[in-house]
């Protein structure tokens, strides 16, 4: 069933004197949590000198004013403000120092799930600061690490009027950048955005979608009424959120109610949140999958389970564009038939005897084989296909799963009866007793040729006649160079026994890429066609493949995609420009590199690719050229192969 998720939204406080009264606020007008000061704003601490060093008494309120679920679930803690651990005064940076470690000891005494602060400029100013957070991060904190960018340089005001100078304003993200690269990528650390009132170009809004975006920060100022007097944003600020709808995120409300009833924020941001998703059949599929790593299906190795076909055969779109194709493909068989009929008459004429619907009989006849038939579907689509365009078929549904062979032949009992004929084998190794018209299968993965569907096709395709064509008759993979710090702490995160931490940046991943920006568009890889009528048939592959980078951004690897033509216009395509509607049969593939690449604009990058095949394996290796020379990834498929 598809839920709507409801949004997840805080209450900002600049103080909260009564911590008890603030949560009431809160939870009252429906927030989901509080944001508030650890340590109220008056308690400033001096520990070197000046009056506060003698002050006595706690410097802040006691952990007893809630259960620690509460403070677990609904307390995000701020630092205090004025801290600069960076100051170049030396008993500035002291004392800030000394005070930061104390707040951070307490929110992990408290354990707040988040802490956050605000950057004011890049890491030059923070060096220090990031140190002492990554620092802590690594050794005791549970909490989460929200770190709070602005969307546009606050300085782009005071800039207004002197365009020239605007463009050198650097932007937030390179703040953000170069903090989190400093703490290595930490996957605690993520992204609070505070949403400015004049956004950012469409490009650089996207550029946050491959960073770990923990929540939207949303002044109250931003706000403004409509007819009937209650709060709602602008368009832009409408689509902003609409960007983020696949994400994990929530949302914090700061400033002044500027509003009959704060409440009303809520009811608002709620309201767009559950409008905004997506409830399309790729969606609900989708749902809970979001960037997590799976490793590739190998079909030719492995047996499916009865749950896999049943998820796959679920697919509102993948069946009907093959019975499409092989509708199309049986009616201009019968069309070319026709004109070669003269032929065919006197053959026929040959043998006197026949009755008149058995020459039709013999006229129309096509043989189809289904190769890696499964549990049927496509047998069903050819059928149907058949009926519609009037002809006879045989089909011969060839299935090398045992398993799945039960129920191709308890479908030939019940319904199919002597025009489907099971066959239990290897499609490489079956002996045909005659050869096919239409050769029909479905050996696709998410990068087209990384199930093997050449290999396979190859084997069998000596059954079909010179004339036969193969559904699908070609089909091409894609990459794109990709920002997913998400995804490259997932690839860190992999643990496995008996394998090197560097192997799990070998492997290509199917993921449903959500928390991602594309730093390029797509490019076409490799292709294969079928049947194959080279005369030495070779399926390996060598591209290379250069993109520019349009902005400042981080490279993490690269996204794979295929499309593929099943008969003549007839196609099947996961490639975002083409995708075809609805279809969820294929997730994005994902090849990570060893190394996040911070990348320029203008900067190309160059990625070399490799399909390599052996007796028993087929694997991929790639290695980046430029902006930087990388090392290969997988030689030899130390790391990664599909087994043949
Ligand atoms: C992706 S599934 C498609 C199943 C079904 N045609 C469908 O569309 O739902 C591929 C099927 O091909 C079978 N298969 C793969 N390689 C094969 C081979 N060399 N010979 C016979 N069957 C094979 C697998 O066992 C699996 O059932
Ligand atoms: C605001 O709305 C909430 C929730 O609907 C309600 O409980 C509260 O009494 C309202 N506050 C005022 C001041 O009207």
């Amino acid at each position: 069933m598809a839920t709507h998720r409801p949004v997840s939204c805080g209450l900002d406080f600049c103080a909260a004197p009564n911590l008890n009264n603030c949560l009431h606020q809160a939870t009252t007008n429906k927030f989901d949590f509080v944001c508030v000061p650890l340590v109220h704003p008056n308690f400033k601490r001096e520990f070197f000198s000046g009056n506060a060093k003698e002050r006595p008494g706690p410097f802040t309120r006691s952990d007893m004013l809630l259960c620690s679920s509460d403070w677990n679930n609904l307390v995000i803690g701020k630092l205090s403000p004025y801290f600069n651990p960076d100051s170049k005064i030396p008993m500035l940076m002291k004392n800030s120092e000394t005070a930061l470690n104390q707040e951070l000891s307490l929110a992990a005494h408290l354990g707040v799930p988040a802490i956050t602060f605000k950057l004011k400029g890049n890491i030059q100013k923070h060096m220090n600061l990031a140190r002492i957070i990554y620092d802590k991060i690594m050794t005791t904190c549970i909490f989460q690490v929200w770190v709070q960018v602005p969307m546009e340089n606050p300085a782009k005001q005071a800039y207004t009027y002197r365009d020239d100078e605007e463009h050198s304003l650097e932007s937030p993200w390179e703040w953000w950048n170069s903090f989190r690269t400093v703490c290595d990528f930490e996957r605690k650390i993520g992204v609070a955005l505070i949403v400015s009132h004049d956004l950012p170009e469409s490009e650089e809004i996207d550029r946050w979608l491959g960073e770990p975006v923990k929540c939207l920060i949303f002044p109250t100022t931003l706000f403004i009424s409509n007819k009937r007097g209650y709060p709602v944003l602008s368009r832009a600020h409408q689509t902003l959120i609409k960007k983020f709808c696949s994400h994990d995120i929530q949302f914090i409300l700061t400033g002044a109610n500027r509003h009959q009833n704060i409440s009303n924020y809520h009811s608002y941001l709620d309201y767009l949140w559950k409008s905004c998703q997506i409830n399309g059949p790729v969606e609900k599929f989708a749902r809970g999958y979001e960037d997590y790593l799976q490793c590739p299906l190998q079909p030719l190795m492995d047996n499916l389970e009865s749950q896999t076909y049943e998820i796959f055969e679920k697919d509102p779109v993948k069946y009907t564009e093959y019975q499409r194709a092989i509708h199309m493909a049986i009616v201009d068989k019968s069309k070319k038939l026709r004109k070669t009929e003269p032929m065919l008459v006197t053959e026929i004429r040959a043998i006197k005897i026949l009755s008149k619907p058995l020459i039709k009989f013999i006229v129309s006849y096509s043989v189809i084989m289904l190769v890696g038939a499964g549990r049927g579907p496509l047998v069903r689509a050819s059928l149907n296909a058949a009926d519609h365009a009037h002809k006879n078929v045989k089909v011969y549904a060839v299935e090398k799963n045992p398993n799945a062979v039960i129920t191709l032949q308890a479908l030939v009992k019940e319904m199919w009866s002597n025009r489907v004929t099971v066959v239990s084998c290897d499609m490489r190794n079956w002996e045909a007793p005659e050869k096919a018209d239409i050769l029909v299968s479905e050996l696709l993965g998410s990068f087209g040729d990384n199930e093997l569907s050449p290999e396979c096709l190859d084997g069998v395709q000596k059954f079909l006649k010179d004339d036969g064509v193969s559904i699908p008759s070609s089909y091409t993979s894609y990459i794109s160079p990709v920002q997913s710090s998400k995804l490259y702490n997932e690839v860190k995160q992999c643990k496995e026994k008996d394998k090197h931490a560097i192997a799990h940046f070998e492997t290509p991943y199917v993921v449903h890429l959500q928390n991602k920006y594309d730093i390029a568009a797509p490019q076409s890889l490799f292709s294969f066609h079928h049947p194959n009528k080279d005369i030495v048939i070779d399926n390996t592959r060598y591209a290379v493949k250069k993109f520019t980078v349009r902005q400042n951004s981080v490279l993490h690897g690269f996204s794979g995609y295929f499309d593929a033509v099943l008969y003549d216009t007839v196609k099947l395509s996961i490639e975002p420009n083409s995708h075809s509607t609805g279809m969820f049969s294929w997730f994005p593939i994902f090849f990570p590199i060893k190394e996040p690449v911070q990348l320029k604009t203008g900067d190309e990058i160059e990625i070399h690719f490799w399909r390599r095949c052996s007796t028993k394996n087929v694997w991929y290796e790639w290695c980046l050229s430029k902006p930087i020379c990388g090392s290969v990834h997988n030689p030899n498929g130390r790391s990664s192969t599909i087994g043949l």
